[in-house]
This record gives structure tokens, C-alpha cells and sequence, in this order.
């Protein structure tokens, strides 16, 4: 691992939920002077949409909250992923599953839902937006910005 702690956002496809989360967390890492010293990067655990940009309909929701994502392209977790990432935070349970399945005997990180980190505790899963309509994409940024917020106190504490 470099001197940076690697913070890893994973979902499916890569073009709605993590990308988001990479966003969010970019944009509070630099409020908080913590730009240099996190390693923040997103990926899917499917392979559908390798390559492409945000889904239209998730760019547009978040850009009215001051999100970018047009600059991210989706890619699939890769094995090298936990030599990289300390902390790996899915989505979903599904996510959750998939990604333990691939993570070597050795790694040290964390992986975790990440809304184990949103002050709300009542809500396990970031919903996949994918298939619904406007709200699902409202939904996707109100719950992950919670969860971003708890998780950089988490790692500012951590890591002070
Ligand atoms: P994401 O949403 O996992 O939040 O990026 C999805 C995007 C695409 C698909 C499913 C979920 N898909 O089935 O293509």
C-alpha cells in the first residue's frame, strides 16, 4: 500500500451509485484539506459498462448538488484493488458478497457496507436506481452524502 489510504467505492455498474460516492467523498476530502493524503477511486462488480461515463440520469441529479461525475469512466474490480485500498465500501449486500469473494486471505483493509458510516442506522443498502425512476437518483445522493460525512470523521480520526 502507498503512504495515501485508499478509499475504494464499489457497486454493480459503476455508473450510478459509486461513482457518486467517488464524488461526494472527493468533494468532502478537499472541504476537510484531506486531498493529498486519500487515494479515492470507484468500480463495479459487473463488466456491462466498462469504459463508459456516469449514467445521464445520475450526472444530472448530481450536478444540481454540485457533483461533476462526467469525468469518471467506469472499470471492474481488479485483484490489485486490495493491495491499494484500505477501505473497500459497497453499496449493497450483493456487492458486499461479491467483493468478499474476491478479496485475498491476506487482506488487512476493511470491507463494509457503506452506509455502516450514515448516521441513520436504519437502512442497510444504497437502492439501485438503475431500473427507477427520478426519486431512486435523489435517494442514491441524499444517502450517500450522509454516509460520506460519517466516513471521513471515521478516517480523519484514524488517521489524524
Ligand atoms: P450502479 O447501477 O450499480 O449503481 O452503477 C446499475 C447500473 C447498471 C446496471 C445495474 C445497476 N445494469 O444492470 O446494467
Amino acid at each position: 500500500m502507498s503512504d495515501k489510504v485508499g478509499v475504494l467505492f464499489v457497486c454493480l455498474g459503476n455508473i450510478c451509485r459509486s461513482p457518486t460516492a467517488h464524488a461526494v467523498f472527493e468533494t468532502l476530502a478537499a472541504r476537510h484539506g484531506l486531498s493529498e493524503k486519500l487515494l479515492i477511486d470507484s468500480c463495479g462488480t459487473g463488466s456491462w459498462h466498462i469504459g463508459q461515463p456516469p449514467d445521464e440520469r445520475m450526472q444530472q441529479a448530481a450536478l444540481q448538488r454540485g457533483y461533476d461525475l462526467s469525468y469518471l469512466r467506469a472499470r471492474r474490480l481488479a485483484s490489485d484493488d486490495f493491495d491499494r485500498f484500505n477501505y473497500i465500501l459497497t453499496m449493497d449486500t450483493r456487492n458486499l458478497a461479491d467483493v468478499m469473494k474476491h478479496a485475498p486471505d491476506y487482506y488487512a483493509g476493511e470491507v463494509r457496507l457503506l452506509l455502516d458510516y450514515a448516521e441513520e442506522k436504519n437502512l442497510l443498502e444504497v437502492p439501485d436506481p438503475y431500473y427507477g425512476g427520478e426519486e431512486g437518483f435523489e435517494r442514491v445522493l441524499t444517502l450517500v452524502e450522509s454516509a460520506c460525512e460519517g466516513l471521513i470523521e471515521a478516517i480523519h480520526r484514524n488517521h489524524a
